[in-house]
């Protein structure tokens, strides 16, 4: 028997550290698709730590979507599925930018409907100025002290202008 699922509801996962223009770029393209939108960043992903805790990403999400409707923004640990689960998702919801994300994300998605059959990816592609941005970029460019204007909202330039006053 077939799960129930809110197909108007998508699932938005990610690290999102930082949460870049490339993001802000998807979530704005499936506005137009979806009624509801959560924004869910991965807490614990075996990545090294991370330059912002999972609180402060989701704190600069809700800063840089707060103008948008229906995009709320959590945290989850644990497996994904478990996750859109108990929040009665339909969708899960991932941005692609070159032709090699694509190997990543069909495993990942093939691995997401082993566990939950009635769970769709969809992928979505970001504009052309947005498909070199990625969080990687924006961590290297902020080491070196770069210009990240091009690559993140306002509320994420200034929260890593003033982590480098910090250090
Ligand atoms: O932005 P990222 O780092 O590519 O996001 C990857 C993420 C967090 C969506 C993925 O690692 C994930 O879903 N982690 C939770 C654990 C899980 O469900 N794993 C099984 C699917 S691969």
């Amino acid at each position: 028997m077939p799960e129930s699922v809110d197909t108007r509801f998508a699932l938005y996962p990610g690290s999102f550290d930082p949460f870049t223009y490339g993001h802000l770029d998807i979530l704005e393209r499936a506005l137009r698709l979806f009624e509801r939108i959560e924004v869910t960043v991965a807490v614990n992903t075996g990545k090294e730590a991370g330059l912002f805790a999972p609180e402060e990403r989701c704190e600069l999400i809700r800063r840089c979507t707060h103008h948008m409707d229906g995009v709320s923004t959590t945290t989850f640990e644990g497996l994904l599925v478990d996750h859109a689960r108990d929040q009665g998702a339909g969708v899960l919801l991932r941005g692609l930018r070159q032709v090699k994300d694509f190997d990543y994300e069909f495993r990942m998605a093939f691995a997401n409907r082993k566990l939950h059959p009635d769970l769709e990816t969809v992928f979505l592609m970001t504009s052309e100025q947005n498909a070199f941005v990625s969080s990687t970029i924006v961590r290297d460019v902020h080491r070196w002290g770069g210009d990240l204007s091009k690559f993140v909202p306002t509320p994420v330039a200034e929260a890593l202008e003033a982590k480098r006053e910090q250090s």
